[in-house]
């Protein structure tokens, strides 16, 4: 009953002034990119006439999904009773520049709840125009952490990193060689609404010194992570096949060794036994 007296004294007050056709709203962006947990201005702006005293008038944010309350301002102030809960405490407009026709809005600690369409409306409270902006919400990816795991034949390489939305991830492994299609990329998402990735690439037969390389890219932000490391590997049949040679060397030379020293040995043998017996045969004699 309250609301309905107050909003037939709204009507009363403000609706004979119709606003013409030349009153209008703009949004300038299409969208704006809200970093996780820091504040965003939305951009709206109106056409600043002396059909709309700035004591008449309305502002309203809202989403244009739903149409829940973001923020509201006439009556010469903030009238925040149906805001919605999301945006508690978080949002503000900037009543110092509505003279020139500005009417955004500032959202401060922004997650993922934010993101989407909201529609900027501003006129009396009869008739006026509206714009609409959409907020994109992203989070810089942090340092990626390299993990490596060393197989008896082949090597597990896997690198975890937060941010937000869902990354590109590429591997290179040697000369520049896509292996992409060899990984497998993991997504979770956290409390906070933020992706932990986690990207896996195993490469088998690896040549002595090999160039890996991966590429994280998050696009809403334009960011580029791209971390590159050799991987300094013998080779798997290398030092498997070198100790039989050096073994079959040893035996070799020890055979040949053992061969000769036998027949020099027999040779002595032989040259003492034939010596002693013409040196015995005299002396028996
Ligand atoms: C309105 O004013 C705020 C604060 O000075 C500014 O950040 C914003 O860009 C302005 N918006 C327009 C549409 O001029
Ligand atoms: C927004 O403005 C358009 C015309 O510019 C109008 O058709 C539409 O009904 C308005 N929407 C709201 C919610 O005021
Ligand atoms: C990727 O990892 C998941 C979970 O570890 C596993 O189930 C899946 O088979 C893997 N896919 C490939 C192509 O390796
Ligand atoms: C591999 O890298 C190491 C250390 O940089 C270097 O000493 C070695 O000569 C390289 N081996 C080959 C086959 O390039
Ligand atoms: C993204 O970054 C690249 C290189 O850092 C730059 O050339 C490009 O202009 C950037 N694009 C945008 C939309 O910021």
């Amino acid at each position: 009953m309250l609301r309905k007296i107050s909003q037939f004294s709204f009507f009363v007050l403000w609706g004979r002034l119709a606003l013409s056709e030349r009153f209008k709203v703009l949004t300038p962006k299409e969208h704006v990119v809200a970093i996780l947990n820091q504040a965003v201005v939305l951009e709206c702006s109106f056409t600043v006439s002396e059909e709309l005293p700035l004591g008449n008038v309305v502002i309203n944010w809202q989403r244009d999904e739903n149409r829940e309350v973001v923020h509201s301002y006439y009556y010469g102030k903030d009238q925040l009773s149906k805001q919605n809960p999301h945006y508690s405490g978080k949002t503000s407009l900037f009543p110092e520049e509505f003279k020139n026709g500005n009417a955004s809005l500032r959202l401060e600690g922004v997650n993922p709840e934010h993101s989407g369409v909201y529609l900027c409306y501003v006129g009396n409270a009869r008739k006026g125009d509206n714009g609409t902006i959409t907020v994109v919400l992203a989070a810089f990816y942090n340092e990626p952490r390299l993990i490596i795991k060393q197989e008896p034949c082949g090597t597990s390489l896997m690198f975890e990193s937060s941010g937000y939305p869902n990354a590109d991830i590429s591997w290179y492994i040697g000369d520049n060689k896509d292996v992409s299609f060899l990984s497998n990329t993991s997504y979770q998402q956290d409390a906070d609404g933020l992706y932990t990735i986690q990207s896996v690439v195993e490469v088998n037969n690896l040549k002595y010194n090999t160039t890996c390389n991966f590429v994280l890219r998050n696009a809403v932000v334009n960011q580029t992570i791209s971390r590159s490391f050799t991987l300094i590997t013998e080779g798997c049949e290398t030092s498997m096949s070198k100790p039989h040679y050096i073994n079959l060397t040893n035996y070799i030379v020890g055979s040949i060794l053992m061969i000769i020293s036998l027949a020099v040995l027999l040779c002595l043998y032989k040259y003492f036994k034939a010596n002693n017996r013409e040196v015995i045969v005299p002396s028996s004699l």
